[in-house]
């Protein structure tokens, strides 16, 4: 088991057309995850690369008047050159058309052969050129058969692999490996399809049909078909069959991270594949859920596409990445708009982040002879200053947790979580009211205090935004990040009298596409924290009762409570503490904002049976406007929601 080492790896993308939003995310969030390993010094191997056989591509080419090489040449630079903009630190970049990967494909191909793994037949049924799969009658009925251009019938001779053999096996696998694929709804769709029988897998097209592809070993008239030869990438790369030494040093791969557009190639082809060759499986296949553009998935056969670089070249890298980190639940789809990408950069990074960052370091450059200042004259930390370092231990804690089960986002929000804190810490301190006094010690707190904090938080973030927090340390004079998670959780690392410079505006503010953004944006150095209650709309209360504490049966009876099924549930941005979730109570749906977001994530949510107040006036939050209120036990910092004890329909009446 190769446990104390990291290998990651993204899917390998086709080289039809150019990368959008999506590929950008998919190999960011790969990444950010090396990134943060490397840190932790863990031995961290990241592959990434390109799919160039198969039909598509051909496709492509013929439409440009080009060899599908020459389209796989020009368009593989496309790639490059966005992972060298997006600061991606990937240590492989695997191409299919290179010999060492065709070669590693022929000898598996000869080898499964030899064994009777790969059979000779006639194939005769429906070829799916928009995923590059064969799809059952059924399925190709439900696509519209013929009339579907990505649609073709295909009757011919052609070499499948006995993937039925090992249906149990691959039940059995995922069933006693939770681990296995994730998040957990991944892995149930992935089990409901190994419900159906299990066929064998067609792996070879006829060049006749086809041949921009890798030749058959032992059949010179086939070529291999796309999957077979796309996902041994994850091993050809790292040396399988030709590098013994390396392929154990990174072999299982810990994360398969992957698109849930993929899901069954790599949660049912690949595994059985790696049984077939006796190859173990990877730790983990995660698959990821959409960037849609529109209602629809952004993808380029619908030309809905937003180009990255265009984003890069407005914003920054840096932003970029850490917004689609930061926007996308982990495991949901998410929406790309280029007024929501602004109204986050201007909340997290350029009020929050920026703000803090420009004041501190403005502060102890006029104020503290441009050093960092003595940690405290006389006085030891205070009820505030613990208050804020513990804010920071949490988020240090969350980012930890979160780089192990990916849920980056969450930790993302820990951090600025803290970085407010930090700000709120600052607004009742007084810092620069403080520097009026002849006694520099309370001063000196205040400002020691924020510069450790943005040393922690500073470190936190640099996976995610390398340029800007190298920019921000070296500013503070930190301009390593210790490797040690113990040089994040200890207090007073920052040495006095080291010069601390200015880093020039780090996230400048950005011109937002709306004037509505404005109104609910406010640029206060206030609080922007929702209330943490769930009655985020607060109920009109009813006329005060006789006696204090009692009311009659009647003032009661005017709420009206209902169950509720959770339908849908996404953060509201900007807003750390709200969901918006959307209910269905019978037939009618509804959408509320409850305080609930440091409790519960919105996959956390999904199908839960709740309780809602449902004749509440409605209120608007942040924008959103709240049709009812759910209830929640809480106490201190605890929140759990009130569920149903067993299953009744949604809209049941509760008294
Ligand atoms: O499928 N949202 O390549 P591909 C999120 N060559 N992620 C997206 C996305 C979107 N709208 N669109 C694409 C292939 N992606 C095969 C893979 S692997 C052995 C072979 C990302 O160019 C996501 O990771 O269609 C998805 O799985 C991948 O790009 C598909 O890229
Ligand atoms: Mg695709």
């Amino acid at each position: 088991m190769a446990a104390d080492s990291f290998y990651i790896t993204t899917p390998i993308y086709y080289v039809n057309d150019q990368p959008h939003i999506g590929h950008a995310y998919t190999t960011i969030l790969a990444d950010v995850l090396a990134r943060y390993h490397r840190l932790l010094e863990v031995p961290t191997f990241f592959l990434t690369g390109t799919d160039e056989h198969g039909q598509k591509v051909q496709q492509a080419a013929d439409r440009a008047g080009v060899t599908p090489q020459a389209q796989a040449d020009a368009t593989v630079v496309r790639f490059q050159a966005l992972w060298q903009k997006l600061d991606i630190t990937h240590d492989d970049f695997i191409r299919t058309t290179e010999a060492r990967h065709v070669k590693v494909v022929q000898e598996i191909l000869q080898d499964l052969y030899d064994r009777g793994e790969i059979y000779r037949a006639e194939y005769d049924g429906w070829y799916d050129v928009s995923s590059e799969t064969f799809v059952t009658e059924r399925e190709a009925e439900e696509a519209g058969g013929a009339d579907n251009p990505n649609l073709t019938r295909i009757a011919e001779s052609n070499y499948f692999f006995r993937m039925s053999a090992y249906q149990e096996w691959l039940i059995d696998y995922i069933e006693t490996h939770p681990e296995f694929i994730q998040p957990a709804h991944r892995r149930n769709e992935t089990l409901g399809f190994l419900r159906k029988p299990l066929g064998d897998l067609c792996i070879s097209r006829p060049k006749a049909r086809l041949n921009w592809g890798i030749e058959l070993p032992f059949d010179a008239d086939f070529v291999t078909y796309v999957w077979f030869d796309a996902l041994v990438n994850y091993i050809s790369a790292i040396g399988y069959r030709r590098d013994d030494d390396f392929f154990a040093k990174w072999w299982p791969a810990q994360i398969h991270l992957i698109g849930k557009d993929i899901l069954t190639t790599h949660t049912v082809y690949w595994p059985t594949m790696l049984k077939a060759m006796g190859v173990e499986q990877p730790r983990t296949i995660f698959a990821h859920g959409w960037w849609l553009s529109g209602a629809h998935k952004m993808s380029k056969s619908l030309g809905n596409v937003v180009n990255p670089m265009e984003m890069i070249d407005k914003y920054g890298v840096d932003a970029f990445r850490y917004f689609l980190i930061a926007e996308m639940t982990l495991g949901q789809d998410a929406h790309f708009t280029e007024e929501q990408f602004v109204r986050r950069y201007n909340a997290d990074l350029a009020n929050d982040l920026g703000n803090l960052a420009s004041r501190v370091i403005k502060m102890i450059r006029k104020n503290a002879d441009g050093q960092i200042p003595e940690r405290t004259s006389h006085e030891t930390p205070g009820a505030e200053e613990q208050a804020v370092w513990a804010t920071v231990q949490e988020a240090v804690t969350a980012v930890a947790d979160t780089v192990s089960t990916l849920h980056l986002d969450r930790g993302l929000a820990s951090v600025m979580t803290a970085v407010r804190a930090t700000n709120r810490y600052l607004e009742l301190k007084q810092p620069w009211t403080l520097a009026k006094q002849a006694d520099k010690g309370p001063l000196n707190t205040v400002l020691y205090t924020a510069a450790e904090t943005l040393r922690v938080l500073s470190a936190l973030l640099f996976p995610v935004m390398p340029e800007r927090m190298a920019a921000l340390r070296s500013a503070l004079g930190v301009p390593q990040v210790a490797p040690q998670l113990d040089r994040l959780k200890h207090f007073g690392e920052l040495s006095p009298g080291v010069p601390v410079t200015d880093p020039g505006p780090l996230f400048p503010r950005a011109k937002p596409l709306s004037s509505l953004q404005e109104q609910e944006l406010p640029m206060t150095e206030e609080p922007r924290e929702a209330p943490p209650a769930t009655p985020a709309a607060a109920p009109t209360k009813p006329p005060a009762a006789p006696v204090p504490g009692v009311i009659d049966y009647d003032h009661f009876a005017q709420v009206e409570l209902r169950t509720a099924r959770i339908v849908a549930a996404e953060k509201i941005p900007g807003a750390t503490k709200l969901l918006k979730v959307d209910v269905m109570i019978g037939d009618e749906r509804r959408q509320l904002v409850a305080g609930i977001a440091m409790h519960y994530t919105p996959e956390d949510l999904q199908d839960k049976t709740v309780v809602v107040v449902t004749n509440l006036k409605p209120a608007v939050l942040r924008g959103v406007k709240s049709e009812g209120m759910l209830l929640a036990a809480t106490k201190g910092e605890s929140l759990r929601l009130i569920t149903v004890d067993g299953n009744i329909s949604s809209g049941a009446t509760v008294k």
